[in-house]
């Protein structure tokens, strides 16, 4: 690895927002507990916004990250190789993808790196075709757009704004790439920290030339070595005024978040890869108006889901609420919206993100 650059002074904004939206005073009264789940705390600034950098990039490095051949990462950078805006650990790009997709990535390069992004991609054939079009469609050279630098979930260092003494980090297979600028950051200021991080196998894992750089400090746990990991597996030694930060697959946050309730002295922020769960859903039906067909959504299926399998080239992003990317018009019923980031004057209109926000009951028509 190259020799970085140590800020020595870091930028005011590094510490995430000291002002936590309603979502969250809400969660923390229910969880009584010091949870902080940062893909909550964080909707409106993942919201598209006016000042939203929309910038023409190319791709100048594609690397194979993992044994498996499964992680490709890429390099973006300006043609003219100027400088790109900053961004934070914990941030991440949109990137449209030549079929028209929009898909966000964690930067998981070096904020010091002024004048190129790193992200790295998964692929997942069964997936919703964005993994495999960056795998296939985006060699050296390619041009690609992107938006962002947006900050989806924040870094609050200790002793810089953050009230605890050490960190912890939990990643689970591609869930590294958010982690990494955070655990180089924790290196390069001395801060207390210690990692685990999960996968299936050795060659699924990605980054691990770059993981071995920080000794001891992280376990590699394989479920194929170790079995899957519980609670105390992912959070060994865990002590007071940690800050632990997680991404990984559903199974893994939900397991680090149940065990951390009983730990009010240990903070979490997290982010998870897929869907958050529906809770209390009900079913109701959906009419496609240009068609007149109806079709049901049961309790445990988002609407996004149903439209999905009879329009399979619907735009959608995120699936959690915060990109807008799935928003439809619901021209008659009575929706019940789950996400914090569309207007007071969007819902009045009828605008409806599909893959969180439902119905209490009986039809929606939208506007498809
Ligand atoms: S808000 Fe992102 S896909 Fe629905």
């Amino acid at each position: 690895m190259t020799a970085r650059h140590i800020p020595e002074q870091l930028p005011a904004d590094l510490f995430g927002k000291g002002d936590r939206d309603r979502a969250v005073r809400v969660l923390d009264a229910v969880a009584s507990a010091r949870l902080r789940w940062t893909t909550l705390i964080n909707r409106r600034d993942l919201a598209p916004r006016v000042d939203d950098h929309r910038l023409a990039l190319v791709v100048t490095e594609r690397r194979i990250e993992a044994y498996d051949q499964d992680v490709v990462s890429l390099r973006l950078a300006a043609p003219d190789r100027r400088e790109l805006p900053p961004w934070r650990p914990g941030a991440h790009l949109d990137l449209e993808l030549p079929s028209g997709r929009l898909r966000q990535y964690s930067l998981c390069g070096d904020p010091a790196d002024t004048r190129a992004y790193r992200v790295a991609v998964r692929r997942i054939p069964d997936g919703g075709g964005g993994s495999v079009e960056v795998h296939d469609n985006l060699p050296v050279g390619a041009p690609i757009t992107v938006r962002g630098p947006r900050n989806a979930f924040p870094f609050a260092v200790p002793g810089h704004g953050s009230p605890a003494a050490r960190l912890h980090f939990i990643a689970g297979g591609i869930g590294i790439t958010p982690i990494l600028p955070m655990a180089r950051l924790a290196q390069r200021l001395g801060i207390e920290w210690s990692m685990v991080y999960t996968g299936r196998s050795r060659d699924t894992i990605p980054f691990l030339d770059e993981i071995a750089g920080f000794g001891d400090r992280v376990t590699v746990r394989t479920d194929d070595e170790h079995g899957l990991p519980d609670a105390a597996a992912l959070l060994p030694g865990v002590a007071a005024d940690t800050a632990v930060y997680c991404c990984g697959p559903a199974p893994m946050t939900t397991t680090v978040a149940a065990a951390i309730r009983e730990m009010p002295w240990v903070e979490l922020h997290s982010e998870r890869f897929s869907p958050p769960p529906i809770v209390n859903g009900v079913p109701f039906e959906i009419e496609f108006a240009s068609t007149g067909e109806v079709v049901e959504v049961a309790a445990d299926r988002s609407v996004l889901d149903i439209i999905l399998t009879t329009r399979p080239d619907r735009p959608y992003s995120c699936r959690q609420g915060f990109c807008r990317t799935c928003k439809v018009r619901v021209l008659a019923g009575e929706p019940e919206h789950r996400e914090t980031v569309l207007t007071p004057a969007e819902h009045e209109a009828g605008d409806m993100l599909v893959c969180v926000s439902r119905s209490p009951g009986g039809r929606l028509v939208l506007d498809l």
